[in-house]
């Protein structure tokens, strides 16, 4: 498969792997309503936050969108859409070294989108999708990376949005619309659980009630079909009402057999025109009509475009706290609804104004957003809190929004490891429980888990301790966070293979064997 290069492309391919992970504050004074709802909002750069958040997320996110800065070259911005950004510039300087001088903008943007894209792809489900707005400035290279990065076999689509309905005239060709990159996991699982759009009031002007059916408006469908795979049975003449015979036409067969067709007849659901005297259909009502599949082609008065977007974020902010791109309710809420079903967890690492998270939240998903610029607290906690109350606006109708849930605002805190490597003496046991048993197992410790004793949980058949802060508080030595024959009759019993984490062991190589310990010492045998 052909793939892309750039300079500082080597430095940053396994970049994600080193990331540091850190530990996430919580801002009480900015968190908002019900706390435990399981709403995310994470200020600070998502390099950071997407690796803090892995052993807690991995592969649990159904649905991501991201709506990353496109690379115009653009200065002053209030986001920033340009790889000039004094916080991003200094890690490309830190992270690519000293070929970071001959990097051009496009470099540059690749550099900051690879590892990003990586740690993206490991939170996502099995059945999961990840979405990604973008214009023709990068739409090209982005897709050679996320075809590296997903798999060629999990690109979905590349949708167009057509972003502005109006011409302009200073273009030489005018651009009204941009793209929404689609990729997933398994391609066979996406399909299977992705939803259908609704019908548009134009597709669904074809349903009629001229009879004032009770259950509403109807269409009339055909009921002749192709003969080549065709069995005897559905080969049988239809008498109408009327008494008309109708035989299949030549080379089509009745799509259903002859004892289906009767039962459709008794349930009322063919129908032989208005004088009973026609060929005859079945009848489809609207109320049925699970949607469209969904294509490529998303027009302006679907799902909106980016005069309905300002006009969204003055309603909420007023005239003089703009964005120059967020992106309108209805554009987020057609991504959630394919992409994800209620309770579902849906995740935004360049939240910006915060959308996603407000239409996921009126949807009724958890969201993870994450948003660098000081603007996560003057407007991604403001507009959620409105939400929150119950705002008005955007998707609110559509979705019968009466307000509700709440929100927990986090920001970076210190890393989990000092510059030694030794744990920071603030890691709670239940951080470090959460870290050991994602470094272990590569899975997050699932919901609800105890992390009151030492026994952290089992995975696969094998059992992950851990001896830290006390956790045997002081019955034991050095707070029991060695593993002495003492600290071991402590430990919770299990039935198999055990790996045991700690500061030292005082026990044998037999005893361990005996007993089916794998000792690990904290912290050089803790990946970090
Ligand atoms: C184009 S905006 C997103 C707009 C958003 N979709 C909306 O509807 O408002 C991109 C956002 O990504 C943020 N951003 C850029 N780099 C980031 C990073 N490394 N970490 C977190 N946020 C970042 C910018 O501050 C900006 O707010």
């Amino acid at each position: 498969m052909p793939t892309l290069n750039w300079i500082g492309k080597k430095a940053v391919i396994n970049h994600d792997r080193d990331v540091p992970f850190h530990l996430l504050q919580e801002v009480p004074e900015l968190s908002f309503g019900d706390r435990n709802s399981g709403n995310l909002l994470i200020q600070g750069d998502n390099l950071i936050a997407l690796k803090s958040l892995l052993p807690y997320y991995a592969g649990r996110v159904k649905c991501i969108y991201i709506d990353p800065p496109y690379n115009t070259g653009n200065e002053g911005w209030v986001y920033n859409d340009n790889v000039n950004d004094p916080e991003i510039k200094a890690w490309i300087n830190q992270v690519v070294g000293k070929e970071a001088e001959d990097l051009s903008r496009h470099d540059k943007w690749l550099c900051m989108m690879y590892p990003r894209l990586k740690l993206l792809r490991d939170f996502l489900r099995k059945d999961g999708s990840i979405w990604i707005s973008i214009d023709d400035n990068e739409v090209t290279a982005l897709r050679m990376v996320l075809d590296e990065i997903f798999g060629r076999n999990c690109f979905i689509a590349c949708n167009v949005w057509q972003k502005r309905y109006s011409r302009e005239n200073r273009e030489a060709i005018g651009d009204v619309h941009e793209y929404v990159l689609t990729y997933c996991r398994d391609i066979d699982l996406f399909k299977n659980t992705r939803n259908k759009v609704p019908l548009t009031s134009e597709q669904a002007k074809v349903y009629k009630n001229p009879n004032n059916d009770p259950k509403g408006r109807w269409r009339t469908i055909p009921i002749t079909a192709q003969a080549g795979h065709a069995t005897p049975n559905q080969f049988y003449t239809i008498v109408t009402p009327s008494g008309r015979r109708f035989d299949p036409p030549a080379g089509n067969c009745w799509r259903f057999t002859e004892a289906r067709y009767n039962e459709l007849v008794s349930e009322g659901r063919i129908y032989f025109g208005k004088d009973g005297n026609s060929q005859p259909t079945t009848i489809r009502y609207l109320s049925e009509v699970p949607g469209v599949t969904p294509w490529t082609w998303w027009p302006s008065d679907e799902v909106g475009h980016t005069d309905s977007a300002k006009k969204e974020i003055i309603a909420l902010f007023g005239e003089n706290n703009l964005f120059d791109t967020p992106k309108p309710e209805t554009l987020l809420q057609r991504i959630i609804h394919i992409a994800s079903n209620p309770g579902d967890i849906v995740m935004d690492s360049y939240l910006g104004s915060g959308t996603t998270c407000a239409v996921a939240h009126k949807m009724g998903r958890q969201y993870i957003g994450i948003e660098m610029g000081e603007h996560c607290e003057t407007h991604c906690a403001v507009r959620l809190k409105k939400v929150v109350e119950g705002e008005q606006g955007g998707v609110s109708k559509e979705q019968d929004w009466k307000g509700g849930g709440g929100f927990r605002y986090y920001r970076l805190g210190n890393p989990l490891f000092d510059e030694y490597g030794n744990v920071f003496g603030e890691v709670s046991f239940s951080d470090l429980a959460k870290h050991v048993f994602f470094s272990e197992t590569g899975s997050p410790l699932p919901d609800g888990s105890d992390v009151s004793t030492p026994f952290i949980g089992a995975y696969e058949g094998r059992a992950i301790y851990l001896l830290y802060n006390g956790i045997l508080k002081d019955r034991n030595p050095r707070n029991g966070n060695v593993l002495t024959r003492e600290v071991l009759s402590y430990l919770p019993p299990f039935d198999g293979p055990k790996v045991v984490y700690g500061t030292g062991c005082r026990l044998s190589a037999m005893t361990l064997r005996a007993a089916q310990i794998e000792f690990k010492q904290i912290p050089y045998e803790l990946k970090r």
